[in-house]
């Protein structure tokens, strides 16, 4: 895809009935790699983030604050999830909320044609509802608890809170017509649906039959109106997964929709049946295409569950943040965690790896070689004779290092793209100790092997700064800065990064200057 093909992706957006904590900020970062790698790839990149504002979840919240639900949602939006970004450091394009105007009008559009061609009617629901999940339930996923505060009620499994019982006129979208073209689209397009576990439970899932899927509501009216029928409004799910499509034009400028869409979505596993279900049906109704693909990724556990504020274990991003910096989140999280599976939050863990990669493997291995730069060459990259195999060794691992990368992140396997980078600072660690540069230094017969060994080792740095600029993009354009780079070739996320592994691009004869320690001791005790 190093054509400037079109790689349009999303983030869930998220309710604004509470602050963020780092699952979602997991999220963001997730998709910000892989936006950042394929925009520096050349592609025709688009990061879409936002908020989700409608439904019963954010007027209640709202009501009890003492706000109308607009005013609650603007304060949440310009306090907490817009510096969540900052915070994070996301390179997002666009930032939808679903009371924009562009959205709403565009939600009404795409109704108004659904009920056009017949894919709605009007009907009576009866049944379950959590307003925590904002989703109607079968018995199925309540449990009725035998103790506690809730004994004898029927609980939603997620929220363990009371569900509720509703019986209301409301508008149906006929998604059971789509069951059988859902099956083959799993069929024929098997990375629709990733990773596997996920792809499987929804296939069984609509093996069991789907049903109509009600779309409104009618008790409460924080929502956008029915075209049709004001007297309801959209359902929020409805309303929310249609942000992926008018935030790109949907409705209002075709020629953008047909470059962006379709998108690849990044959402927990927890949303994934929503996307990978109910929004193919959608898009199926209204004759637009089907995303390229939903990856369901796994949650993050603190204390072996699911990390989330309504059980009071969340952790704001900036507790984080504010000791480690945002490089440290983003690679530690994109690193440590596999990709699609769930996995341990600990600080005990966070602060192992930053000494250990951040500080002693990367951020010592980048001061030791500006060090010595500046100690042998005064500061200028000498020119590098006839390579021997150490040398040639080196090179081999830069270019496989590019080469496995590009393919991991194209699979969304992201943590094996950092640590398929990471193989560079390994070999370099590793060249470094063999090569004893500061033994070659005492000798002037050695000084043409001592320019082979720092140019080998500052074209390595040359190449790893590019690579992992998607990632941990401070502390690489801290370094691209030091190398002298930034001169000598321009920015670095100007730099193609599907040509990173290209040996012999830093030239000889540019200057390094002074590197602080990129990734420095934390002095601190931290909080568990
Ligand atoms: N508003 C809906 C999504 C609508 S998309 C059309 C929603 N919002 S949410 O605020 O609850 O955020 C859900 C998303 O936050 C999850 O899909 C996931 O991306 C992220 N996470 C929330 N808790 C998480 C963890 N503990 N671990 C990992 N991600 C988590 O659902």
């Amino acid at each position: 895809m190093s054509d400037g093909s079109s790689f349009y992706i999303t983030t869930p957006i998220f309710y604004v009935n509470d602050v963020p904590h780092i699952g979602h900020a997991y999220t963001e970062v997730a998709a910000d790699v892989l936006s950042r790698w394929h925009r520096q790839a050349g592609d025709d990149t688009w990061l879409l983030t936002g908020t989700d504002e409608h439904g019963q979840k954010i007027l209640r919240t709202a009501t009890a604050n003492g706000l109308e639900p607009q005013e609650w949602a603007d304060r949440l939006v310009a306090s907490a999830w817009k510096p969540l970004l900052e915070t994070v450091d996301i390179a997002n394009d666009d930032f939808i909320r679903t009371t924009d105007v562009r959205h709403e009008e565009a939600v009404g559009k795409f109704l108004q044609k659904l009920h056009d061609d017949g894919h709605i009617y009007a009907g009576e629901y009866e049944g379950y509802y959590c307003v925590g999940c904002e989703e109607y339930k079968q018995r199925d996923e309540l449990d009725e608890p035998l103790s506690g505060e809730y004994q004898g009620q029927l609980v939603c499994k997620i929220h363990s809170r009371p569900i509720e019982i509703l019986k209301e006129k409301n508008y149906f979208f006929r998604m059971s017509d789509f069951g059988q073209r859902l099956l083959d689209l799993y069929e024929s397009q098997p990375d629709f649906v990733q990773p596997e576990s996920v792809r499987n439970e929804i296939i069984q899932f609509v093996r069991q039959g789907l049903s109509d899927l009600s779309i409104s509501r009618s008790s409460f009216d924080w929502g956008i109106k029915v075209p049709w029928d004001p007297s309801h409004v959209v359902y929020v799910w409805f309303d929310a997964l249609l942000n992926y499509a008018t935030a790109v034009g949907y409705g209002d400028d075709p020629e953008l929709f047909a470059r962006r869409w379709p998108a690849y979505h990044l959402v927990g596993k927890d949303i994934a049946r929503f996307h990978a279900v109910i929004w193919p049906a959608m898009l199926m109704a209204a004759g637009l295409d089907v995303p390229h693909k939903v990856f369901g990724h796994g949650w993050l556990l603190v204390g072996g569950e699911k990390m989330s504020k309504s059980k009071l274990t969340g952790i704001a991003p900036s507790q984080i943040t504010d000791t480690f910096g945002s490089d440290a989140f983003r690679y530690y999280f994109m690193r440590a965690i596999s990709f699609g599976q769930d996995g341990s939050f600990s600080w005990e863990d966070l602060s192992a790896r930053y000494q250990a990669e951040l500080a002693n493997g990367f951020g010592n291995l980048a001061s030791r070689v500006i060090a010595m730069l500046q100690r042998y060459f005064d500061g200028e990259i000498p020119v590098s004779g006839e390579p021997n195999e150490a040398d040639l060794e080196v090179r081999t691992v830069v270019a496989d290092a590019a080469t496995n990368a590009d393919a991991a992140i194209e699979r969304f396997a992201i943590h094996e793209g950092v640590a398929a980078v990471w193989t560079i600072v390994d070999e370099l660690n590793g060249y470094i100790t063999e090569q004893e540069p500061w033994v070659l230094a005492k000798d002037e017969a050695t000084r043409e092997r001592l320019k082979t060994v720092l140019a080998t080792t500052a074209e390595g740095l040359r190449a790893l700064a590019v690579l992992l600029s998607p990632v941990i993009p401070k502390a690489a354009g801290t370094l691209w800065a030091a190398l002298g780079a930034q001169d000598a070739l321009g920015d670095i996320t100007a730099q193609p990064l599907r040509d990173a592994g290209r040996w012999g691009q830093l030239p000889a004869g540019i200057r390094v200057s002074q590197l602080d320690a990129l990734f420095p001791r934390i002095e601190a005790a931290v909080a568990s």
